[in-house]
């Protein structure tokens, strides 16, 4: 797929990707059509990011004939949300690998003071032998991912990739100073400042209210 690689962010440009969300961007899309949007997306974008999964050979017969084919070996692979909106994103990424287990991280952002709190934390016993994408659709101050990836490393994991919807300056730096081993995927990247409130502008507002109808 195309896009933009720099400093481990890669930054979407199907066209595909750039249409829908324009379509999470605009106010009057509804929970059920933004739902459906973000796992259409979180699928693109698993898509590339699992790109350079090690592949073994097996021994497969064909209706024809008996022959050799590739299959997915090695890693072990875990799907992370941060909880809830991170949630929208995890129909999309395990329809494209049944295999992956899911672990949960609960987080959320203080309105006066942008900072996670932490509220819940489930992960798959064997965690650490995992690579684990982490999945949440905004990545703003970066202060949520920063502490999620934080909890995977003191649980041991070493492979983490970063999976969100839109990504923020602030944010993208933020990681890139504290986790410059996690690389970040991306389906749009908005490069202005955050607004008031931390949200991304132009951005499509709250991603958690959108997905759930909270507001
Ligand atoms: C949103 C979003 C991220 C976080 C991003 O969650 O889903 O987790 O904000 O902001 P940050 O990069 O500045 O940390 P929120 O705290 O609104 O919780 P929710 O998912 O429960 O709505
Ligand atoms: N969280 C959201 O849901 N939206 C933003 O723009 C920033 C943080």
């Amino acid at each position: 797929m195309k896009g933009t690689w720099s400093d481990r962010v890669f930054v979407a440009e199907h066209p595909l990707i750039q249409h829908k969300v324009t379509l999470l961007r605009n106010k009057r899309t509804g929970s059920k059509e933004f739902r459906e949007l973000i796992q259409e997306i979180t699928e693109l974008l698993c898509y590339e990011a699992t790109r350079d999964l090690p592949l073994g050979e097996i021994e497969v017969e064909t209706p024809i004939c008996v022959t050799k084919s590739k299959v997915l070996s090695g890693r072990k692979l875990a799907f992370v949300p941060i909880l809830r909106a991170g949630l929208g994103m995890v129909d999309g990424a395990i329809e494209l690998v049944p295999a992956a287990r899911v672990g949960h991280i609960g987080l959320y952002r203080d309105p006066e003071t942008l900072k996670p709190v932490e509220y819940y934390c489930k992960l798959p016993l064997d965690i650490e032998e995992r690579t684990v994408f982490l999945t949440d659709p905004m990545l703003a101050t970066g202060g949520s991912a920063d502490a999620a990836i934080g909890f995977l490393k003191a649980r041991g994991v070493k492979n983490i990739i970063f999976l969100c919807i839109l990504a923020a300056t602030e944010g993208v730096e933020r990681l890139q100073k504290n986790h410059p081993d996690v690389d970040i995927y991306a389906a749009a990247y908005d490069d202005g400042s955050l607004n008031e409130h931390g949200y991304i502008v132009p951005g499509l507002g709250d991603a958690g209210d959108r997905i759930f109808g909270t507001k």
